[in-house]
């Protein structure tokens, strides 16, 4: 292979061989055979002697889908934060699995054990496709036009129609993912997680500035993908955790305040208190 062209992207591939060796942890081997997916045990975490989180426990089963709610301030991001390597706890223990010690490791090493993370405001490429979005989503280079310009596997692109399907871009595929709607954009950075596969997926206020319309296909999106994947989810909408309806964990000062069924919680004295007050 003489071309410079083909020379560049087999430069490229060992760069991916020699990222994807320097993490320790192989994909696939997550040990839920004795317990949850996800667990924090008394995690604290100080801020100059402030507690954002203060010995919280907190555990996710395999497949689940929860809501995280709780007024501002609650901890639910320094939550997340801990759980992606973000934020170190100042004491407790965060585990991926049986095995993996999250305080242990670093964010890219949690990202490709597995934990997928979305922030509030999407990071989607603008003045790229959603397919080209999805195909970038699938590499661990993220040089923009050397990723673009090499092949796709067979299976690689099975994979992007997959992903298609599942967030409900397929007519959009090729559309700028700078003209998606904001709803199209949230679901499309939601299917770019995806495209990497992640057992649990961090979702920080997915709904937020989203139509009543996107909304409700966000509900049938996120249902769809419990089962297959454990899904955190964080949001202030009550009428959307309400249609989830799972499990809901109310954090408050830090710490678990109640634990169940959304009816169950928005009965809870301590939670109705802690609503009204703000
Ligand atoms: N890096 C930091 N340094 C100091 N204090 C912080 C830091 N990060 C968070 N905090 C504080 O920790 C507390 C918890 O913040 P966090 O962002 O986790 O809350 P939240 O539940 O996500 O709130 P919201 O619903 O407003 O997003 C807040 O009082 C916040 O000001
Ligand atoms: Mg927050």
């Amino acid at each position: 292979m003489s071309n410079p062209v083909q020379e560049f992207f087999r430069r490229d591939r060992v760069f991916d061989f020699v990222a994807a060796r320097s993490h320790p942890v192989i994909r696939g081997e997550i040990d839920t055979s004795h317990g949850p997916i996800l667990y924090l045990d008394e995690v604290t975490v100080s801020f100059d002697g402030f507690k954002a989180l203060d010995r919280l426990s907190l555990y996710v089963d395999d497949g689940e889908l929860r809501c995280i709610i709780g007024p501002n301030g609650a901890g639910k991001t320094t939550m997340m934060d801990v759980m992606t390597g973000k934020t170190r706890p100042t004491s407790g223990s965060a585990y991926f699995g049986q095995t993996l010690d999250l305080s242990r490791m670093s964010e890219p090493e949690i990202a490709a054990a597995g934990i997928g993370r979305k922030f509030q405001k999407p990071s989607v490429f603008p003045e790229h496709t959603v397919w080209e979005n999805l195909h970038l989503a699938l590499k661990t280079d993220k040089r923009v036009w050397p990723t673009l310009l090499a092949r796709l596997t067979a299976a690689q692109r099975d994979r992007i129609h997959e992903v298609l399907e599942t967030v409900g871009l397929e007519d959009a595929r090729d559309r700028f993912a700078g003209a998606l709607s904001h709803g199209q954009k949230q679901w499309l950075e939601i299917g770019m997680l995806l495209a990497q596969n992640p057992r649990v997926l961090l979702l920080d206020e997915p709904v937020a500035g989203m139509t009543q319309q996107e909304i409700e296909r966000t509900v049938d999106l996120l249902n769809s993908l419990a089962g297959a994947h454990s899904v955190i989810v964080v949001e202030h909408d009550m009428e959307f955790v309400r249609a989830i309806a799972r499990r809901v964990t109310v954090l408050h000062e830090g710490r678990v305040l109640a634990e169940g069924r959304m009816d169950q919680v928005q009965a809870d004295p301590r939670v109705i208190e802690v609503y009204l007050g703000e």
